[in-house]
């Protein structure tokens, strides 16, 4: 793992010292395994494929694509060392390959056209407007062209009851960084980036809100 700072990031659980209790959180509060299998389904990752998770958090995502496609090339990346501690050990114990690096949230340390498919949970929900476009483009550059890109996270609310509760959890995980999110124009930033076939394919009403699954291609 590398050691670079980022300047700031929103943590897993928003706080730092919230870190050691996300997998409890989300195994317990939401329908975490839900969520990421399917979207690990719908990835389709073949064997030798390059395959990046980005913001890894503490490798649960990447875990499940590992056990899923044993022969592909899995890297996780993300800024915040402590939770990369996290996964490195859950990786050792499940005996998963998955090649984990620390970042300062600028380039990605990866070459261009590196990864055949790009998964991501959980995490733009986390970066600043100006951060999504940031990361959308440097998500673009290391997409090999015919990759694709596959993201769950927060998106408009779908119902009265995940609006107010969205509402509500912003106010907790951050109103600015969630903004795009709410306002269901995540889509839009993936498009603005350069992605191509834009898609919304699943919706799931959680607690704390609307998951949205996305789906974007590089022509
Ligand atoms: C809610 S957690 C999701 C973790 C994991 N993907 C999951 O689904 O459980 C958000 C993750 O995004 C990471 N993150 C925040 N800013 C980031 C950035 N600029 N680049 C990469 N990861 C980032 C956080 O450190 C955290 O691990």
């Amino acid at each position: 793992m590398a050691e670079t700072v980022p300047n700031n990031f929103v943590p897993a659980l928003r706080y730092h010292w919230l870190t050691k209790v996300y997998d409890w959180v989300l195994k317990n509060v939401f329908p975490e395994k839900q969520i990421k299998e399917d979207l690990i389904q719908l990835a389709h990752l073949l064997p030798g494929q390059n395959i990046l998770d980005f913001g890894v958090g503490t490798a649960t995502l990447s875990i499940i694509a590992y056990k899923s496609q044993p022969a592909a090339h899995f890297h996780g990346i993300d800024v915040d060392k402590a939770i990369l501690e996290i996964a490195t050990k859950k990786v050792a114990t499940e005996k998963a390959v998955i090649e984990l690096r620390q970042y300062d949230g600028q380039a990605l340390p990866y070459r261009n056209d590196m990864f055949d498919t790009i998964i991501s949970s959980l995490v733009f929900h986390h970066l600043y407007t100006e951060g999504k476009t940031k990361s959308l483009a440097e998500l673009f550059r290391v997409l090999k062209p015919g990759g694709r890109l596959i993201i769950a996270d927060f998106g408009k609310a779908r119902s009265t009851y995940t609006k107010i509760a969205f509402g509500l959890f912003r106010r907790f995980d951050g109103e600015y960084n969630t903004r795009i999110n709410a306002q269901g124009l995540l889509p839009k930033c993936i498009q603005d980036a350069g992605f191509k076939s834009v898609v919304e394919l699943n919706h799931y009403n959680t607690v704390v809100g609307t998951i949205t699954l996305i789906e974007a291609t590089k022509e």
